[in-house]
């Protein structure tokens, strides 16, 4: 008989069924026993009864410890008291691997201690349900580009360029030149979108950032659309129906896991709403200085109170556009009114969740970008492939990048974004 997972129960109602699971947790009153089963698909329970498998199984099955792993025969069945809504009636259990002293049991633990455990803390239920979101949320984001035209584009983790500013650059040799991690994939898909139109990459990208915040990982996924003949404002509009369809594929297929994290689908539903409001810095800033925030002036970034507090005066997720100059990277369109600002906005989300995309309109005028290589402090000869887009029929073109460990923990309703990626890398853990 072939195995078969538990998220398929509800087809097999009746049937007696083989499933490989690991033990959870386990209780038993004298003559029935129940076993907390889980099968990488679901959590559920198998229910034993002394009568039916005899006393010597029950005494074996009732002595497993946690995290045993088996393959349990049995009949499914509904199972009305639990959120899965199905359970197994078991006849058999066949031991696979032992587990004994399994250092994360059902009671409290520390965060130090989960995370030096996080290869086995990933079993959990609650971890179980953030990174099917997060499988979720991977799948609805192929899906979306895929529907409105876009190609995939890879871009390298090895390069030679510093899109987000030099501080924060993971070094590394390439034979004997010096090359840096991917801080972004953006100067790349800008390219290829020179080549295809409309482009989306998706990979892991770097940041030596110093910064021990919950919003910040050293190492994170990032999802980047490039779009040829596309201005600030048409961007916008595709990011918000980008995070909208990810908040609504995320209602549709995962209910039981926005349950077991007790995120309040009411409150997502209206994140499914457009438009989304765009407010621009120069208001941002006025509000904040109203509200007695003085140690902010013009000119200066939003640090997370500023972006939380912004974002309070919302019920969805908010455009700040046009920030200085100053402050934002090179490639940045300058405004065309304003030498001060450049065409770009941050998505932030609500409830506190902080910025989950930012983006621009790219500058294309050759002689402005160069001058910006040079203010920047790049070395231009790295820059040259970078320049021809400018050289060689360029075209208004805008893009952006989705954090997705921040759209994860926002989703999520997660308080901190260590738990939005499988191994999370931060300042100072690189374990497991
Ligand atoms: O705002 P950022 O730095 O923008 C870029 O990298 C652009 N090149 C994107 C583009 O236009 N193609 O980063 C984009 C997003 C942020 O809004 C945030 O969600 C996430 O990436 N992010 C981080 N997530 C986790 N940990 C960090 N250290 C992050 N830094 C940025
Ligand atoms: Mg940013």
């Amino acid at each position: 008989m072939q195995l078969m997972t538990m998220k398929d129960a509800p087809k097999h109602v009746g049937e007696v069924v083989k499933v490989g699971c690991w033990l959870t947790n386990k209780r038993s009153s004298g003559k029935i026993a129940f076993l907390q089963l889980r099968d990488g698909t679901s959590f559920f329970q198998g229910i034993v009864l002394k009568n039916e498998v005899g006393e010597e199984k029950f005494q074996e099955l009732t002595s497993l410890h946690q995290e045993t792993s088996m393959i349990v025969t049995g009949k499914i069945q509904e199972d009305k008291r639990s959120a899965f809504g199905y359970e197994l009636l078991v006849e058999d259990v066949e031991v696979v691997g032992k587990s004994e002293d399994y250092p994360i049991t059902p009671k409290e633990h520390g965060v130090d201690f989960l995370m030096d455990h996080r290869h086995l803390w990933l079993r959990s239920s609650r971890q179980h349900a953030i990174m099917t979101v997060r499988n979720e949320m991977i799948r609805a984001t192929y899906e979306f580009f895929n529907k409105e035209g876009f190609v995939k584009v890879d871009p390298p983790i090895l390069t030679g360029s510093a899109p987000e500013g030099t501080s924060e650059l993971f070094h590394t040799e390439y034979f004997d030149q010096d090359a840096y991690l991917s801080q972004s994939g953006q100067l790349y898909a800008e390219a290829a979108a020179m080549a295809f139109g409309k482009v989306f990459s998706f990979g892991p990208t770097f940041r030596a950032e110093k910064s021990k915040t919950r919003r910040h990982l050293i190492e994170f996924w990032m999802v980047e659309p490039e779009m040829a003949f596309c201005n600030h404002e048409q961007s916008l509009e595709v990011q918000e129906k980008y995070v909208a369809y990810l908040v609504q594929s995320v209602l549709d297929h995962c209910s039981l896991e926005l349950d077991t994290l007790g995120r309040d689908k009411e409150v997502l539903k209206r994140y499914t709403e457009l438009p989304y409001p765009r407010i621009s810095y120069d208001d941002a800033v006025k509000m904040l200085e109203e509200n007695g925030f003085d140690d902010l002036k013009w000119g200066d970034d939003f640090g997370s109170p500023h972006e939380t507090f912004i974002a309070n005066h919302f019920s969805k997720p908010v455009f700040i556009c046009n920030y200085p100059k100053s402050i934002k990277p090179f490639y940045m369109k300058k405004h065309p009114t304003r030498d001060d600002v450049v065409l770009c906005a941050d998505m932030i989300a609500p409830e506190g969740y902080g910025e989950i995309i930012g983006g621009s309109e790219r500058e294309t005028d050759y002689d402005t970008m160069l001058a910006n290589v040079k203010k920047q402090g790049l070395n231009v000869a790295d820059y040259e492939w970078y320049l021809d887009i400018c050289r060689y029929g360029d075209t208004p073109h805008a893009g952006f990048g989705l954090g997705l460990e921040r759209a994860v923990t926002f989703i999520t309703g997660t308080e901190h974004v260590r738990e939005a990626i499988p191994f999370p890398r931060l300042l100072n853990r690189i374990y497991p």
